[in-house]
């Protein structure tokens, strides 16, 4: 999808289909007037809700051959979420009905720099279709081949604007991709591969730690985990340095959960619904992910993304309930569960992220069950050991559009952790299932500035929006990369 900025107002726009943002407070102003029979709001047939669409056909004095009306709700509520959604909402409308060339009108209004951007991320993310592995795809050959933003005035920071929507929308569907490959199809390795290939594309730093090297490094947790499969582990490493020395020494670890299927292993899974296992790496895929965008974005602070990948499966070797396992860091932990195997691959992973120098830690994990049962599938989990962090990425959280809500980590959940023959035991009971998940993993940062992200929740999406297809998120790459870039 070519995507373009231009000034021609909109009554000049040649194109297939001219989109306008309408409300339902306000109907549309007079330059759009003449050519909107405006009794299509007096008769009721729209009325402006949120993603309510009308398309209106050889539009009166426009040079447009149709005039898509998106719907966004009230005026004074109007924010770059719902400038997202609309993005999301014109293409998924416009590209099943064969439209090759479209258009969106924006009106100056307020922070028109991020209204374009989260258009633009909206329309890509739209734009994506988890059918790559049919043969008969869900649009056939259709594509909208371009999309043109008609603004007031072409300035340098509205194109900054648009080529950084692009950029985080194109990445955040690069994760979307991985998380969307079935566990047979995307390994440990082959996802090592993948992102290898991406680094080499984008020029970032890459090592793939294999098993044998974690083996002499002493991921004990991690290996514990991977023994039961067939598919060797690979703990993937991505840097990005930035060309100007950076002003102070704060280096951010983006560590992301990749277990390629999740079975449980020997503590095995139901088997119903345990195909969605599959996006058990949602987390490594976002950090991948976001590492993308960083390396074109560019960001003052050296990034470093850590992905600690294994197949969780119930092989001949498989760990047993009841192993003793050593962490990397040095506590021994008795494996209760050995579906409760994100925490044990995460713990080295974090660990080795904070000895490589790394300052600040965030991972993303699809960890628990248990948070959907607290937030629904709206909100991720934030849990953390520092509260400036934490509100320094809930601020990012909210600017990036991506829900999220913190929790409590009192210490006294740690006794929930206690074994009676390791230093830990990697579940805690019944309850707060997601809290003590977080305590354990914070077991392993070495005390330095930690948040974890509980996206089992928010990283698959059941039922399709009108401005998402169902399927992976590609949660929680925007906020990752919006931390990053507004690093100081
Ligand atoms: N990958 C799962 C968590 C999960 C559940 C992700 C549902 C997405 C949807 C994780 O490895 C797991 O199995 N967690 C257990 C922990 C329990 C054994 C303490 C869970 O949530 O049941
Ligand atoms: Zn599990
Ligand atoms: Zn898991």
């Amino acid at each position: 999808m070519e995507l373009i900025l231009g000034t021609t107002p909109a009554n000049e726009i040649e194109t297939e289909a001219l989109a306008i943002i309408c409300f339902s407070d306000e109907k549309p102003g007079p330059d759009l007037a003449g050519g909107l029979p405006l009794e299509i709001y007096d008769r009721g047939e729209f009325t402006g809700k949120a993603q309510e669409t009308a398309l209106v056909h050889r539009p009166f004095g426009m040079k447009a051959a149709r005039l898509l009306l998106v719907g966004c709700g009230e005026k004074a509520k109007f924010t770059t979420d719902e400038m997202r959604k609309a993005g999301g909402v014109i293409v998924r409308t416009l590209k099943p009905k064969g439209i090759k060339d479209a258009a969106v009108r924006l009106d100056g209004g307020t922070q028109p720099d991020l209204m374009l951007s989260a258009l633009v991320e909206g329309a890509i993310l739209g734009d994506y279709e988890p059918d790559r592995h049919k043969t008969e795809k869900k649009n056939g050959d259709k594509v909208i081949e371009k999309l043109r933003f008609s603004v007031p005035e072409e300035t340098s920071s509205l194109t900054d604007a648009l080529r950084r929507g692009r950029v985080v929308g194109e990445s955040q569907n690069y994760a979307r991709t991985l998380v969307n490959e079935p566990g047979n199809l995307l390994t440990p390795s082959s996802l090592g591969a993948q992102a290898r290939q991406m680094a080499a594309e984008f020029g970032l730093g890459c090592e793939v730690l294999d098993e044998a090297r974690m083996r002499q490094l002493g991921f004990g947790t991690l290996l514990g985990v991977s023994q039961g499969s067939a598919e060797p582990p690979v703990m993937i490493v991505l840097k990005y340095v930035p060309a100007e020395p950076p002003a102070s020494a704060d280096h951010l670890a983006l560590v992301g959960k990749g277990v390629t299927f999740d079975t449980g292993g020997i503590s095995i899974k139901p088997s119903d619904g345990m195909e969605k296992m599959k996006y058990d790496m949602a987390g490594a895929a976002a950090v991948i992910g976001a590492m993308r965008a960083v390396a074109q974005l560019k960001p003052s602070i050296p990034v470093t993304a850590l992905a600690p990948c294994v197949e969780n499966m119930p092989g001949h070797k498989a760990q047993r309930p009841g192993d003793i396992v050593t962490s990397y860091q040095g506590k021994t932990v008795e494996v209760l569960n050995t579906d409760a195997e994100g925490r044990l691959i995460l713990a080295d992973a974090l660990t080795y992220a904070a000895r490589q120098g790394c300052t600040h830690l965030i991972d993303a994990a699809t960890l628990t069950g248990a948070i959907a049962v607290a937030l629904g599938h709206l909100y991720a989990g934030v849990f953390s050991n520092n509260e400036l962090f934490r509100e320094k990425l809930l601020a990012a959280s909210r600017a990036a559009g991506e829900r999220m809500w913190p929790f409590p980590m009192d210490e006294d959940y740690k006794e929930y952790l206690k074994s009676a023959f390791a230093d830990l035991a990697n579940i805690g009971g019944r309850w707060g299932g997601s809290i003590t998940a977080a305590k354990f993993l914070e077991e392993f940062v070495e005390g330095k500035p930690w948040i974890h992200l509980d996206i089992a929740g928010t990283a698959w999406l059941d039922d399709g929006k009108p401005f998402l297809a169902k399927g992976p998120t590609g949660l929680p790459v925007r906020t990752m990369v919006e931390l990053a870039c507004r690093w100081q």
